[in-house]
Formats: structure tokens, sequence, C-alpha cells
């Protein structure tokens, strides 16, 4: 952690990093991979190139933005004191680098437009050797952050970006899929207790295992970024989040003898298979009284696939789409079936890591497929499945839930 710089063994990389470093240090933004989602850096010590993020994003101005960093010297550099509080140790022994963001004290060596009036600067660490090659090339920390357009679903390939911010921006680094495929873990810690502020890669299982992490807070049951929340200059639920053009519908289960939706979990992480059709079936109804409507065409998000891997498969293994001609059968609609409806496999609800590093893929490619409305399998809240589901919730206009009772 005190200078773990990789080595990149392409000298083309190399030379691809120097070009990125040398636009960085020009003030200018450059598309970056990460772990995580693709971030839209510029040097974090430069007020006027912070500013080109917020333009090139379309960002709310009081949204602040997380620096990364390459070293424990670089971060000791741009906190208070140069000082990294005791709170931290363990979550940085055993998280850093990765997917996990953590408040500081700043210093004033960090610009207000990167911390929009916060007395806290949010630190990152990544993991991911182009990250973190392209910092330290750069010799600054790097303010970053998701390389989409404000409000849509972050990116997690090359092309996302280039599909929201083509020329807007000099350059995007091509690091191929994030592995996490959604955005980091952000933790308070100089509150007592420390709280979860959003749920990331670094899942509240893990955190809670963390000596000196045991009382961590996590808001599961309200969804809510309680940073957002809490602050008035940050946003929060006033903004829209993640969210595609067409309409998205999560489908939930909740369970029998809860009183609202703050119960909702799915049951694809641990019941029978035919819970799962259920919630197919459910869909399905839906999507005939959308079509009453006028509604053409619709895409699902299946986290329950009961089919063989064979037949969800198709040309790239990303999709199926399901009309007359093709309708596999066992599910099909009513006969006269005149839309198309597109699957989009996320992976297995029993999987959350799956289905997370899938799901803006998903998001994105049916949005691009035109369709009116998009139907999400949720998943249970458990692990990664935390942080899907905070996802879903601010990209959903609408949740429709299946009760338990319905079951037996
Ligand atoms: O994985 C990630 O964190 C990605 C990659 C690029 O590193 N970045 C990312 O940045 O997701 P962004 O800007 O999309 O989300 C940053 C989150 C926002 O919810 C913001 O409000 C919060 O971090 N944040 C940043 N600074 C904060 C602060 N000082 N206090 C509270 N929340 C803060
Ligand atoms: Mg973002």
């Amino acid at each position: 952690l005190e200078n773990p710089i990789p080595t990149i063994s392409q000298p083309h990389t190399q030379k691809v990093l120097e070009q990125a470093a040398q636009l960085l240090r020009d003030g200018q933004v450059v598309g970056m991979p990460t772990e995580t989602v693709y971030g839209l850096a510029s040097n974090a010590l430069d007020s006027v190139a912070a500013q080109r993020i917020f333009k090139a994003k379309n960002r709310p101005q009081d949204n602040p933005l997380i620096v990364h960093v390459s070293s424990l010297k670089m971060l000791r550099s741009i906190l208070k004191d140069n000082q990294i509080p005791e709170v931290y140790s363990n979550l940085i022994r055993q998280y850093w680098p990765g997917p996990l963001t953590l408040l500081f004290p700043r210093s004033s060596l960090i610009p207000n437009e990167i911390t929009c009036g916060q007395l806290t600067v949010a630190v990152r660490f990544p993991s991911h050797p182009i990250t973190r090659a392209l910092i330290s090339t750069c010799d600054r920390p790097l303010a970053a952050p998701s390389a989409n357009s404000s409000g849509k679903p972050s990116p997690t390939l090359a092309s996302h970006v280039m599909d929201d911010l083509e020329g807007k921006i000099p350059m995007v680094i091509d690091g191929g899929q994030c592995s996490f495929g959604i955005e980091s873990t952000v933790v308070d810690g100089l509150r007592v207790p420390p709280a979860i502020l959003r749920p990331g890669g670094v899942t509240y299982e893990q955190i809670r295992q963390v000596h000196g992490m045991e009382d961590v807070q996590v808001y599961k049951k309200h969804f809510t970024d309680i940073a957002m929340e809490q602050a008035p200059t940050t946003p929060g639920m006033k903004y829209r989040h993640y969210s595609p053009e067409a309409e998205v519908v999560l489908v939930e289960y909740i369970k029998s003898g809860s009183v609202s939706g703050s119960e909702a979990t799915s049951l694809s992480s641990n019941s029978p298979s035919s819970t799962s059709n259920r919630q197919y079936d459910l869909i399905m109804k839906e999507i005939e009284k959308l079509k009453q409507q006028g509604q053409k065409r619709f895409g699902i998000l299946r986290t329950s696939f009961t089919q063989s891997p064979t037949s969800s498969s198709l040309d790239s293994g990303d999709h199926r789409t399901r009309s007359n001609e093709n309708s596999n059968g066992g599910n099909a609609l009513d006969g006269s079936l005149d839309h198309d409806v597109i699957e989009f496999p996320l992976g297995q609800g029993s999987k959350p890591e799956d289905v997370a590093r899938e799901l803006f893929r998903g998001l994105r490619y049916l949005d691009d497929q035109k369709v009116d409305c998009i139907f999400v399998e949720g998943i249970s809240e458990e692990d990664e499945g935390l942080a899907v589901m905070n996802r879903l919730r601010k990209a959903a206009s609408r949740n429709i839930s299946l009760e338990a009772r319905d079951f037996l």
C-alpha cells in the first residue's frame, strides 16, 4: 500500500497511459476503467479541471466527487494534518486497494469544487491495475465520479462512456468490462457508530466482520443514501439515479405479514423454482395490461432462470427475444402475442455478484432496444444483493410485488 505501482508490461498500454496522464496534467478529463465502474477523471488538485467533470456529465453542482489515490503517501498528502484516522486502519488493511470509499477530514489542498462544501473528502484506493498505473503515472490524486451522463446507469464498458460522453471528453481508456459492475461502498467512519452511506462492492457482511466495525450502520430498510439525506448540500433522493429512458418496474417478493414494501425481498436465493415462475408470470400479466394501454416492447432483466443454460443463451449469449415465432412454449402468453419481450439474463439471484456485474449493462442494453418498459426480477438483499437492490430502487419508477401467502 505504501508504494504499489503496478507494472504495465505492454509498451502500447504504457503509451496510452502517458497520453492520458498528460491530458490530466493539462487540466483535461479522461474516461478510465476501474474495478467498479468507469470513472471520469480529472486532477483532484485542480478546481478548473473539476468543473469540466461537472459540465461533461451535467452533474448537479452539489454532489461531491470521490478522490482516487494510488498510495497511502498520496492519501496522507490530502488529509487534514496528513493523518489517517485510526478507525480506518483495519478496513484499509483488509479492503484496499478495492471497491471501498472512506470519508476523511479534508485538507485545504482539495478544492471546494470537489467536496462541494463538505468538511470531509471521500477517498478510494482502486485495485484496477490501469487505474493505479494512471494515478501513479500522473503523480496526482484523481477526482472521478462514474463516467455516465448524470442520471443514467453507470458505465461498465468503455462503449457506455462513449455512448454518453462522446464529443464531450478527449479520451477514454478501454479496460474491458468492469469486474464488480457496481460502485464502491461508501463508509463514514468519522461518525459514531460508523455508517455505510452507499452499499457497494465491499458488502455490509464483510465490513461488519472487520475489527472495530461491528456496529456499522446500514440503511437496509429505507434504501436512502444517508449522507445525502442528512447533509442538505448533497442531492440524495432529489435526483433520479441509474435511470434508462424506459420505465423501470421492480418486481419483488414481500414476506407474509410485513406491512409495507420495506420488508421486500426476493425468493430467488432460497425458494423453490415454482416461485420464480410466479414472479415471471406476474410480469407477463403486467405486460398484458400495458399492452392494452398501447405499449409494445418490453424488456425483462432476469435473475431466476428456470430454463437450461443452452436454451437461455442466443447469439451473443446476451438475450432472448420472445415473440410468436420463437416463444419457447412453457411460459408462452396468450398466443396472440404481437409485441416483443426481450430478456436479458443478469445471472442467478443466488449469485448476487454476477447480477451486480451485469446490472447496468442490462439496463443499457434494453434501453438501446427501445423498449417501453423494463421489468427487473428483484433479488435477496444479502451480500452484493443489497447494493443491487439499492440501485434498482433508485432506477425504478414503481414496484410490483408478490406476497408470500400467494404461494401457500
Ligand atoms: O466505484 C466508485 O465509487 C466510482 C468509481 C469511478 O470510483 N465512483 C463513483 O462516483 O461512483 P460517484 O460520483 O458516482 O458517486 C460518489 C458518491 C456520491 O453518492 C456522493 O454523494 C458521495 O459519493 N460522496 C462523495 N464525497 C462525499 C462526502 N464528502 N460526503 C458524503 N458523500 C460523499
Ligand atoms: Mg455516479
